[in-house]
């Protein structure tokens, strides 16, 4: 039997969530691009994660995919385990300080908890089609508020070792899109401190996000920003300065309503996902000597750049 069977068998026997062999990951991204994952794992618990740990650790390479919403997997698909939270991480419990998150949790229906609870500063989150934990990893934020505002503590779990933290905010390392935590580490969950304010108004401003997405973001299948905006400047603003709208590489497409999205058609490859980066890249170098910087995570064979 090959490695991959032997792990899947044993994972199977000790994790309590669904693990599936030769699995369709790129279709459980938001970009619906790329292959499959050799193994994908559905942790419910932490108990799951040191399962995988445990069975993974110097045998077959793991990453952390979250909700997808960030990522972008090679068409070659990824030959180890992915890991990506289940059902059972995705709840929330009112703390004193405010709210305390399971990794899994979707932003914006974290946001809304906030709003019922009549809890204000977490309103930024409703823009922000992720998880909680992918969230935290990337300090997501949107409209000068970022994670690193909210948040006083996460919990990881390290896949190379098995070992579980809570790491306080300081310690998080938060900057623009950056943390400490590695591609090995999982985000459980995290506190965000908030302050009693009118659910009312909360939800008010939360649908003033919703409302300011619908209206400067596309629909359909992205990633949301590709690139990381250089400092002092935006990397929509450039991509569409350099007259790079409507751009397209087989059946993918700089967005027309933002140029640091690209959109996906059905039958669009990770490949193609990749030509268009190269080729907008090198327009934005050769015309205002940036180099832009992905912000989205790449997995799989093909290399990150
Ligand atoms: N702009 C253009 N053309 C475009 C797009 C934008 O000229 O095609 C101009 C806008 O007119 C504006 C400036 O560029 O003057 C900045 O654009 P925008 O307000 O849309 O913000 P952004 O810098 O492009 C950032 C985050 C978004 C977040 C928004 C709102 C990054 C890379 N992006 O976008 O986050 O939603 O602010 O707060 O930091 C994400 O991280 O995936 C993401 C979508």
């Amino acid at each position: 039997m090959s490695v991959h069977a032997d792990v899947a068998e044993l994972l199977r026997a000790r994790v309590a969530g669904n693990v599936m062999v030769a699995a369709p990951l790129g279709a459980l991204t938001t970009f619906r691009v790329g292959g499959t994952a050799a193994i994908l794992v559905e942790a419910e618990s932490d108990g799951d994660l040191l399962a995988v740990s445990e069975f993974t650790r110097g045998v077959v390479p793991v990453a952390v995919i979250g909700r997808g919403s960030n990522l972008l997997v090679a068409d070659e698909g990824f030959a180890g385990v992915a890991v990506r939270l289940g059902a059972a991480l995705r709840g929330h419990a009112r703390t004193e300080l405010g709210v305390r998150f399971g990794g899994a949790a979707y932003l914006p229906n974290a946001a809304k908890t906030t709003a019922r609870l009549a809890l204000s500063g977490f309103e930024f989150a409703a823009e922000i089609p992720g998880s909680f934990g992918g969230a935290v990893r990337m300090n997501a934020g949107a409209h000068g508020r970022s994670m690193a505002d909210v948040l006083v503590s996460a919990d990881v779990v390290d896949l190379s070792s098995g070992r579980r933290r809570t790491l306080s905010v300081a310690e998080l390392g938060l900057s623009y899109r950056r943390s400490v935590i590695a591609p090995g580490q999982v985000v459980t969950g995290g506190e965000v401190r908030l302050e009693a304010g009118s659910g009312e108004a909360v939800s008010a401003r939360i649908r003033e996000h919703l409302d300011w997405r619908r209206a400067h973001q596309p629909g359909g299948r992205s990633a949301g920003s590709m690139f990381k905006n250089p400092p002092g400047d935006s990397a929509g603003r450039l991509i569409d300065a350099a007259g790079l709208k409507g751009a397209r590489v087989g059946g993918v497409e700089v967005s027309v309503v933002h140029a640091n999205f690209f959109v996906t058609a059905p039958g669009a490859t990770a490949t193609e996902v990749l030509a268009l980066v190269d080729r907008v890249r090198e327009t934005v170098v050769a015309r205002f000597g940036i180099q832009l910087e992905l912000e989205v995570q790449v997995l799989g064979h093909t290399m990150p750049r």
